[in-house]
């Protein structure tokens, strides 16, 4: 499915089936980490198959106020160092697992465990569970009743997060379309974030992309939601024949991180 596609429809799912996922699929999924960390030495990916072990053990406290989510596998992620470009690390390459993972049909969810206390999260992921931030719980969504009404996340428009030379100054979509880029920021904008703070900016300058971070009280996970969305660019620009990397440059600019540029 193409990445524009695929991230309209893609979803959170927060209440799961107690049916575990087929052994092929699960087999699958370990391929699929070992493939995606094995270049990186920075993270470390773990699969928890027993969920109901990590699901009680975190019950109260992770998740959003201690609301843990109960799924039948979980996936975490740990990072060697506690820092910002781990953070971006985090965010790209789980969810860059995330999207593999939805493409089996299976379904998941973001859950953040940075607030655990570290004994717990010793005692619930093993000795190296203290630099564990997030999870991916996983399985198959259960189905809503008929007249369950559709959650969805509101999203910010494309003008709300897309900008010309400077944050705040307006870009035209003719602008945007004559790049080939309208599509795709228009798709970047479902990309999932913590609390849905949806903290990305963009600001085109000449054929450069610039990618900035609104700064909150939730700064180090709003990091994590940059990664997802730098990954999700650079996915999305495949589909009109770029394949350039972001160019990472952290600094603070006034109500912002500036994370990086790239080249369209
Ligand atoms: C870094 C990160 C952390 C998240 N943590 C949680 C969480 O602890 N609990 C939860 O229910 N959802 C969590 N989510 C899911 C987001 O709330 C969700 O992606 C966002 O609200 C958009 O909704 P959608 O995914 O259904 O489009 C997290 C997402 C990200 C990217």
């Amino acid at each position: 499915m193409l990445m524009t596609n695929f991230l309209q429809k893609r979803k959170s799912v927060r209440n799961f089936k107690n049916d575990v996922v087929p052994k092929d699929k699960l087999e699958n999924i370990k391929l699929l980490m070992d493939e995606i960390g094995k270049s990186e030495s920075d993270i470390k990916f773990s699969f928890y198959e027993n969920g109901s072990i990590i699901a009680d053990g975190l019950k109260g406290k992770a998740g959003y106020d201690g609301v843990m989510i109960k799924a039948p596998h979980y996936i975490a992620l740990e990072i060697r160092e506690d820092n910002a470009m781990n953070a971006l690390k985090c965010g790209y390459f789980l969810e860059k697992l995330n999207t593999k993972i939805v493409n089996l049909d299976i379904d998941t969810c973001w859950i953040t465990v940075d607030q655990v206390d570290l004994e717990t999260k010793r005692s619930v992921f093993g000795k190296d569970g203290e630099n564990i931030n997030f999870l991916i719980g996983l399985g198959y969504g259960a189905k809503k009743k008929l007249f369950d009404p559709e959650v969805t996340s509101p999203r910010l428009k494309v003008e709300e997060i897309m900008f010309k030379d400077k944050i705040g100054l307006p870009v035209s979509i003719e602008e945007l379309e004559n790049y080939g880029i309208f599509d795709i920021f228009s798709s970047v904008r479902y990309a999932p974030s913590h609390k849905n703070f949806q903290p990305w900016r963009f600001v085109l300058e000449g054929n450069k992309i610039h990618a900035y971070m609104r700064k909150s009280s939730e700064d180090s996970r709003s990091l994590v939601d940059m990664g997802v969305v730098l990954f999700y660019v650079e996915e999305m620009m495949k589909s009109i024949n770029i394949n350039n990397k972001w160019d990472i440059d952290l600094k603070e600019e006034d109500d912002y991180y500036y994370i990086g540029s790239y080249n369209i």
